[in-house]
Order: C-alpha cells, then sequence, then structure tokens
C-alpha cells in the first residue's frame, strides 16, 4: 500500500510530526538523509502507526500516493533547497511539497515561484509549538495555493492544536503569507518574552524577593487575563533549583539571551515596510545589548545617579506590574498584527487575522487566553486600523494606563532597564496623542533639503526659500 503523506527530515521536529500524523491513523512514508534516524523511528515507534520507511530518496517518493503530499522539515536556508532539488526530479504535477520549516519568507516567495511554474504546489508552512507541540499538536499555518489546502488542510487540521474543539490550523494565503505570520509570531513572542523578563526583574529589584517567590507570582497571574503557555512556563522555570548549587535554577544562567533570527527578520520586515513594531524591536535589540559584551564590560563605570527602591505597598506594586505588563503585551500584538496587514496588502495575500489569532490561542508558544479576545475584536471589525483601538482593548489598556505610567516612571528613575514597557508606553502615547512634533522635522527637512512640506490649512506641497527671502512656493 502507498502511504498518504511523507516526512523527510527526521531530526526531533521532524520525527515527532511524523509521530503524530501517524498516531492519527495516516500511513506515513518516512525519509531521512542518513538512513539510520529513520530505522531508529521505526524501532522506538512503529507501534505507534503505519510508517513506511524508505532509504533512498527515489523509493521515498515512490511510496507515497499522488497526489503526493511531501513534508520537508530540514535546516532552514542552504539544506532546504538541497533537499527540494533532490525530490523535484521525482515529483509528478499536482504533487504538492511542504516546508515545514522556519523559512524566511523571500525565499518561501521564491521558491512557490520556481516550483509553481513546474507544476508543483509549494507550501511553505509555519509551524509552532516546539518538539511537544510537534508531536501532541501544533499550530500550522501554511501558505501556498489555496487548492493545495483541499488536500493538506484535513490532515493539519487533525493532527493541529485544538481550542474548544476548534483546530489550530487554517490555510493563511498565497506563496509565503504561511512564513510570514510564523515569522510575526516568533516576533511577539521575542516581545511577550521580553515584557515577562522586564517583569521579573521590576519584581526582583523592586521587592528583593527570590525567584522562587517570583514564580508564584507568576503562577497567581496565569489565573487571570495574562494567562498562557509563556506565563505559565516562566512560574515553572523560576521554581527550579539548580541540582549541583542548590541555588535557584535562573540565577546560574548566564544573562545573554541569543537568537536564531526569525525576532530579526521581523524587525527588517517592518522597516521595509514603515510598520513601527516597537515592542518587538525592543526586545530583538534588547538581546543584542545582552550579548554585546565588551559594551557591557565598558559600560560598568557608567554613574546611575538612580533613586533607592522603596515600596511600601508590596501589593500594589505587583498589581501595577502585572497592568504594565498585560497593557505592553496589548501594544506588542497591536503592532505584529498591523505588520501582517500591512504586508497582506504589500503581497496581495489577503490574510484574515482574526484567524490568525484564532489559530494561536493553542499549540504555539504565544498561546494565551487574551488572543480569544483579538479574534472576537476582529470579527466585530476585519478591518480595524488598530486593535488598541478595539472597545475591548481600548478600556482594558485605559484601565491599566496609570499603572503602566508608574512603573515606566519607577524604572526610569531607579536605573532599571525596561526597553519593551517603555516604548510600548511611547507608542501608546504617540499613537493617541492629536498632534505630534513631526511638524518640525517637516520643516528642518524642507530648510537643509528643499524635501517640501505640506500645511495643515490648506492643500497642496510647499517650499520656503529658507536661504532667500522665506518666501513661500507651492510645489
Ligand atoms: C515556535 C518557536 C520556534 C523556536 C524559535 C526560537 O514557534 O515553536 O518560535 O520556532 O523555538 O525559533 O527562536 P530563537 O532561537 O530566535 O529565540
Amino acid at each position: 500500500d502507498l502511504a498518504q503523506i511523507g516526512v523527510t527530515g527526521l531530526a526531533v521536529m521532524g520525527r515527532n510530526l511524523a509521530r503524530n500524523i501517524a498516531r492519527h491513523g495516516y500511513s506515513v512514508a518516512i525519509h531521512n538523509r542518513s538512513f539510520g534516524r529513520t530505522q531508529s523511528l521505526v524501532a522506538d515507534h512503529g507501534d505507534e502507526g503505519t510508517f513506511i520507511p524508505s532509504e533512498s530518496a527515489a523509493d521515498f517518493v515512490a511510496s507515497i500516493e499522488r497526489p503526493r503530499k511531501i513534508i520537508i522539515m530540514v535546516k532552514a536556508g542552504a539544506a532546504t533547497d538541497a533537499v527540494i532539488d533532490e525530490l523535484v526530479p521525482l515529483l509528478d504535477q499536482g504533487d504538492i511539497l511542504i516546508d515545514a520549516g522556519n523559512a524566511h519568507f523571500p525565499d518561501t516567495i521564491r521558491r512557490e515561484n520556481a516550483l509553481a511554474a513546474q507544476g508543483i504546489h509549494f507550501v511553505g508552512m509555519g509551524v509552532s509549538g516546539g518538539e511537544e507541540g510537534a508531536l501532541n499538536g501544533p499550530s500550522i499555518m501554511p501558505g501556498g495555493a489555496p487548492e493545495s489546502y483541499t488536500t493538506l488542510g484535513p490532515i493539519l487540521e487533525d493532527i493541529s492544536a485544538k481550542v474548544d474543539g476548534v483546530p489550530c490550523a487554517t490555510y493563511v494565503g498565497p506563496d509565503g503569507a504561511g512564513h510570514f505570520v510564523k515569522m510575526v509570531h516568533n516576533g511577539i513572542e521575542y516581545a511577550d518574552m521580553q515584557l515577562i523578563a522586564e517583569a521579573y526583574d521590576l519584581l526582583r529589584q523592586g521587592l528583593g524577593i527570590s525567584a522562587a517567590e517570583i514564580g508564584e507570582i507568576f503562577a497567581q497571574w496565569n489565573n487571570g487575563d495574562l494567562e498562557s503557555f509563556l506565563i505559565e512556563i516562566t512560574a515553572d522555570v523560576l521554581s527550579h533549583i539548580d541540582a549541583e548549587t542548590g541555588k535557584a535554577f535562573v540565577d546560574i544562567v548566564l544573562d545573554q539571551a541569543e537568537q536564531k533570527g526569525t525576532g530579526r527578520w521581523t524587525v527588517q520586515n517592518a522597516l521595509d515596510l514603515g510598520v513601527p513594531i516597537t515592542g518587538i524591536a525592543e526586545a530583538t535589540f534588547a538581546r543584542a545589548l545582552s550579548g554585546s559584551v565588551p559594551q557591557r564590560t565598558a559600560g560598568r563605570v557608567l554613574p546611575a545617579n538612580a533613586g533607592e527602591w522603596n515600596v511600601t505597598d508590596r501589593d500594589a506594586f505587583i498589581e501595577d506590574v502585572r497592568q504594565a505588563l498585560y497593557a505592553s503585551k496589548v501594544v506588542a500584538y497591536s503592532q505584529g498584527f498591523d505588520q501582517i496587514a500591512a504586508a497582506s496588502a504589500e503581497h496581495n495575500w489577503n490574510i484574515d487575522r482574526g484567524a490568525m489569532a484564532r489559530i494561536w490561542r493553542g499549540g504555539c508558544i504565544i498561546r494565551a487566553r487574551f488572543l480569544n479576545r483579538i479574534t472576537e475584536a476582529y470579527e466585530r471589525d476585519a478591518d480595524l486600523p488598530l486593535l488598541l483601538a478595539d472597545p475591548y482593548f481600548t478600556q482594558i489598556v485605559g484601565d491599566g494606563v496609570s499603572a503602566w505610567r508608574r512603573i515606566v516612571a519607577l524604572a526610569a528613575t531607579n536605573g532599571v532597564p525596561t526597553p519593551a514597557f517603555s516604548s510600548s508606553l511611547a507608542y501608546y502615547d504617540g499613537v493617541r496623542a492629536a498632534g505630534l512634533p513631526a511638524n518640525l522635522i517637516q520643516a528642518q527637512r524642507d530648510f537643509f533639503g528643499a524635501h517640501t512640506y505640506r500645511r495643515t490649512d490648506k492643500e497642496g506641497t510647499f517650499h520656503t526659500e529658507w536661504s532667500g527671502d522665506r518666501s513661500e512656493i507651492q510645489e
């Protein structure tokens, strides 16, 4: 019998995805560059379902029913291209190749165009949820031609996470849309993590309490609006004790954050589109700062001239931090969804933002209770220009804004860096301001470069002869 679907690339993510598919009753052809991994998958998990192992790519392709559905789960970049190049000559018209890695979306657009010309469907598919998600139900963000989803969709919806019985998988949009949305998901993940880290730092410095005590606070927060995977694991991590030293585990971890690149791509793309995603950008730069060892070493001499912590009402302070965290988090999502809208317009992807929030409710790293609220906001208005301006979010952020201001002010006074809290508040004040000082910037640009300006009182484009008689001309 032929397999219903194939998976090539059996490192931990591919292996778990293949097992997940087999556990749902599909027969799965499996293949890996070195046959050992294929054999060990069958040896260790062969009893979980029907696996059809092959050593060569040709046998692998031949073992799958047509139109073939083949998931590639290898390293993004050159390794992905190598696998595609090996498989394509073996495929037939109408077959579907699915790249489930963390590809950069311009690569996906390029691959989709090249393969479409050869009659092959190429699906760039974002998969979130790590190893555990791949095995037990990830959030799945497939792009590519819509007709490929007709065949592929039912399997993806079966193996995805479910929230209230609703699958965390849906068609995202043409060519690179799926990988684009996964990229923004990761950018939001960076912001969420940085905001949590800033909250931890404020609690640590403001209250002088232990990691385990902070863990208890996060565990409590996880019972409310902030309920999410990242808050939950934060509580868990903070309570963990290092076996070797008996100290709190976080206290022995070096404070230099690394990254594999998806956050950086998100920020680079936002700069190209001109979308202010300041929360994500600050989170990405905060990782960069943490790893800037020469600068941090030299920076130790800088004077703080900071105030002293003197928190008199412990509970009120904790509640302020919680509200600042929630409000900043809403800003990060609002900005990320703006970026999705801008890219969707630029590439004609027609992405349904409410559906994206819906498939992020389960399975993925940023899964959170409040994503329901985002879906509802886009159901109220699919073209909502600003998530913060949805009545629900306007109210909850408005309720928290005084706390948010107190926290950012305290952090500045006491010399605690809160780039994500602070920049999110600055964005909030910027986007709600009736007037911004950009009028002066336009005047300066006209002064030194004759870059022209528009006026508040009449239509048209103007220039003032700054070095001459300062008369104004209309362009
Ligand atoms: C996911 C994660 C996953 C991975 C990140 C980590 O959604 O399952 O986002 O894709 O853990 O790539 O990213 P950094 O190494 O850049 O922190």
